[in-house]
Formats: structure tokens, sequence, C-alpha cells
């Protein structure tokens, strides 16, 4: 059986694949249904890493050794569960289950998006998905898009963009050297990714300038002024300001409105980082959190946080659609037909990425299955419970809150009776509910203080979870 030729004809038998197929999805049907707390009682199942690291070792060779189906239990039970409901950390969202086998289907069809003629369906349902979120967002028919593989590749797509728009000469061909040195003014709040893209970008980290935020984490018309005028003290042009809907660490949302005046009084491109937050755009409830959102000249929008989508799939959209293909103005005359600059349907034009996955198609077909209510009606829940939460926390008397949610993430601190070091305390809190795994939160640093940090971003947490997590977190305190 160890010859290459029967081991090809195994590899691709269709009823070997059947078989082993059904094995798979019966063991991921049972780890769905046992991850709950009352069956599954961590969450996190934390190993040192040089112990994880060492226990894969010498597990394959030059010959077979061991079927998935054997190892996926293996793997399973050592991964972090995000779908158990008391996974409550990062941004990273529970698979939709029906979005995963959209997921293995397209690594089975494995129709690449660079081009049209690669991944066709793909690239057609990609289109219909970024024309959809445009007018979701209130821009007009002129807006256009992309899907690209991540938030921060996203936000330098965007970025890249609008430096395209402002530059004097063609910067892409002359590099950064023939312009005259240029600023990015960005919440001091941005994701780090915003900072980076701009070092990527070749502008140099001093070229982001930070606009200072309120006590509720929004940019101020004095930090925008200052900004302004602190861009200028560097001897750099502003080109662009970046808001948030919503920041990484507190979920705030910036009042686009009034960034819309700015930047427009300042002649500056407006883009709005709604990686997390633009999925309010859904909710019926919150979407008048992102009021003003027409009015930017972009935004980026992961439907791998708020949208239940296994990773990666960000959409980057422009008010202008024609700046869709400005980002990435290069020739690469092998996969493109002559003076296709315009042709929507090769996207390698316009991303980073050549080779994609399907990563519309997942999103396509959820919204088939479930419609866009059902995904309105989940943020609508997850930023209802953040508030629930909250609340919860206030009036617990122990707790104290960052500040009021406003999509679903929570920041708070415990503050145990008698205790001199808080941030001290968090840190050791979070570090003791890691290595005991029956919660996963993370913690963040606001205002030079350490506060632990939920997202709850999983359909399956319920407020009863968090009051149990509340119990746990005094229950951690009590021994130390
Ligand atoms: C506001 C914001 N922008 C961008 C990103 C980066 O997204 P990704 O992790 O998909 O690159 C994040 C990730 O947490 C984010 O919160």
């Amino acid at each position: 059986m160890d010859r290459y030729e029967d081991l090809l004809r195994k590899a691709f038998d269709p009823e070997e694949f059947r078989r082993e197929g059904k094995k798979i999805v019966d063991l991921l049907a049972d780890f769905l249904a046992s991850s709950r707390p009352g069956v599954r009682p961590r969450a996190y199942p934390w190993e040192d890493p040089e112990s994880m690291l060492a226990s894969w070792a010498g597990r394959f060779g030059s010959k077979p050794s061991a079927p998935f189906a054997d190892l996926l239990p293996e793997i399973l039970r050592r991964s972090n569960d995000l779908l158990h409901p008391r996974f409550v950390g990062h941004q990273c969202t529970t698979s939709l289950p029906l979005a995963a086998l959209g997921g293995f289907a397209g690594q089975f069809l494995n129709n690449g998006s660079a081009v049209y003629e690669m991944g066709p369906v793909n690239v057609a349902m990609e289109r219909q998905l970024i024309r959809w979120m445009a007018g979701l967002a209130g821009y007009g028919p002129e807006a256009d898009g992309i899907f690209t593989s991540g938030g921060s590749s996203g936000n330098l797509t965007a970025l890249l963009a609008a430096r395209q728009a402002a530059a004097e000469g063609d910067i892409w061909r002359g590099g950064v050297a023939a312009e005259p040195p240029l600023a990015v003014l960005a919440s001091a709040q941005s994701h780090y990714s915003v900072r980076r893209s701009v070092a990527v970008m070749g502008l140099g980290e001093d070229a982001v300038v930070p606009v200072e935020v309120d006590g509720s984490f929004r940019m101020t018309v004095e930090g925008f002024r200052a900004a302004l005028a602190e861009a200028g003290r560097r001897g750099r042009r502003p080109i662009v300001l970046v808001a948030n809907a919503c920041s990484t660490a507190t979920g705030s949302y910036d009042d686009l409105e009034r960034a819309a005046d700015w930047a427009a009084t300042a002649g500056l491109w407006l883009h709005v980082d709604g990686a997390h937050g633009a999925g309010a755009l859904l909710s019926p409830k919150y979407r008048q959190l992102l009021r003003g959102l027409e009015r930017a000249d972009s935004f980026i929008w992961d439907a791998h946080k708020n949208m239940l989508m296994p990773a990666l799939m960000t959409a980057v959209v422009f008010r202008d659609g024609g700046h869709s293909y400005e980002a990435f103005s290069q020739k690469a005359s092998y996969l493109f037909e002559k003076s296709a600059a315009e042709e929507w349907y090769n996207y390698a034009h316009r991303t980073m990425e050549c080779t994609k996955t399907m990563m519309g198609m997942r999103l396509f077909i959820s919204l088939a299955a479930y419609g866009t209510d059902f995904f309105g009606g989940y943020v609508t829940a997850a930023w209802d419970l953040a508030r629930e939460f909250a609340h919860r926390l206030q009036a617990a008397g122990d707790f104290e809150v960052a500040v009021e949610p406003e999509s679903n993430i929570v920041c708070f601190r415990y503050m145990k009776a008698g205790e001199t070091d808080f941030d001290g305390l968090q840190r050791r809190i979070r570090r003791t509910l890691l290595e005991q795994g029956r919660f996963y939160v993370v913690q963040t640093e606001l205002g030079g203080r350490t506060w632990l940090r939920c997202t709850l971003i999983n359909p399956r947490t319920t407020i009863a979870d968090l009051e149990e997590l509340m119990d746990e977190i005094r229950a951690v305190c009590s021994k130390t």
C-alpha cells in the first residue's frame, strides 16, 4: 500500500473520500454538540508552548502515519473552542457551521479568485456582496470594492488608494521620495494595522499623527485640530483621516458625521475602519452608530468578526469605485488583458494577493441559507448582551466598567476590597482564567490602567455565562 501509485489511487478515490468525509463531519458535529459548559468545562485548553511543540514532533515521516480522522479528536481536544459560550476573548468569531462547510467546499474546488477565469462563480458572488455592503453603507451605484485577507490588509489597501488619490505625481512609479512628506491622521485608538500600513507604505511611522480621544474613546475636534497642526510642525502634508467604527480596545464608534465634516474642511480622504463594527449596518436598532459612513471615501468591514464567517474575509469599499483600481496600479500583463484597468472581474488588479480563497462564497451561501435578517438579529443580540453585561457589572458593586459599551466589547476591572495593586490584580485574574480554561477573556491597557476585556461575539453566550464569569473572577480572587 505504500507505493506511490497505490497512495495516489487512495488519495483521489471518491468512495474513500465519502467515507473519510462522513467521519470528519460526524466528529465535528459531536464537537459542536458537546461545546457547552455542562459537557465540556474547558473553553481554552492552556498548554505551555514548548510542550505543545514537542508533542507534535516526529508525527509524520516518509510513510503514512495517521489518517486525519485519527488525528482530529486530539486536534479538537487541544484547540481553542471558539464555539464554546464561554470563549469571550478576542474578536475572532465562532464560525457559522454552514460557512465552515462552504469553506470546505471552497477548498475542495480551490478556484483562486485572482482573475475571473480562475474562479468565475466566486468572483461574481463577491461582486454582488460588495454591492450589497456598499448599499447598506448608503453608497451609490458608482461604489466598488473587493475582498481581501483580513482587516490589516484592508486598511493597507484603502490607505494605498487614498495616497494614490492625493499624491501629486505617480507615487507607484516614482516612489515616496518623489513626493513631499505626507501625514495620516488617525484616532489615537486606531488598530495597530493603520500604523503598520503607513510604515509599510514607506511613509515612516512618524507620518501617523494621532487624534486624541475623549473619555468615550471618540476623536475630538480639538484633537483633530491639534493633529493638523502637528502634521504641519512635522513638515508633512496631511492626506487622510482614519476614523474608527468601532475601535479595537473598547468598541467605541467615532462620530462619523463630524469626522466627515472635518475631513471635508481640511480636504482629507476619510477612511473608516469598520473591521469590527460595520456589522452594525445589519441591525435596524444599531445601524445609526454608523451615520455619516455614506460620506466616507472608503471603509473596511470584516465578515470574520461580526458576521460569523471563518477567517479571513474583509470587504474594502470605495464610495467612488474608480479608487478601487488605484491602490495597486501595477501592470502584470501575463495575467491581464491589455488596458484591462477597468475590468471589475480581475480582482488581482485591486488586492495585495494574487491567489485567494473562495472567501465570498462562504458568506454568499450563508446569506442565501439564512437570510440577511438573521445576521441583523445576531448583531442586535450581541450588542444588547454587551449592554446588559455592563449593567450587571456596574450593579454588582465590586466591578468597574471602563466605558458604556457601544458594540459587543466590554472592558472591566475587578475591584477587590483591600487591594492596592489593581493593575496587577487584573493581570493575575486573566492569567489564572487562562490556565483554568473555563473562560477565555483578554486584557487591554486604557489610560495607563489594565482592564479585562470580553468580546461577546459568540451567539451562544448568554447573560448566565457572564454572571458565571463574574463569580469565577470572585472565586479566583478569594484565593489570591
Ligand atoms: C478595528 C480593527 N481594524 C483592523 C483589525 C485587523 O484585522 P485582521 O486581524 O483581520 O487583520 C482589527 C483586528 O482586531 C480591528 O479591531
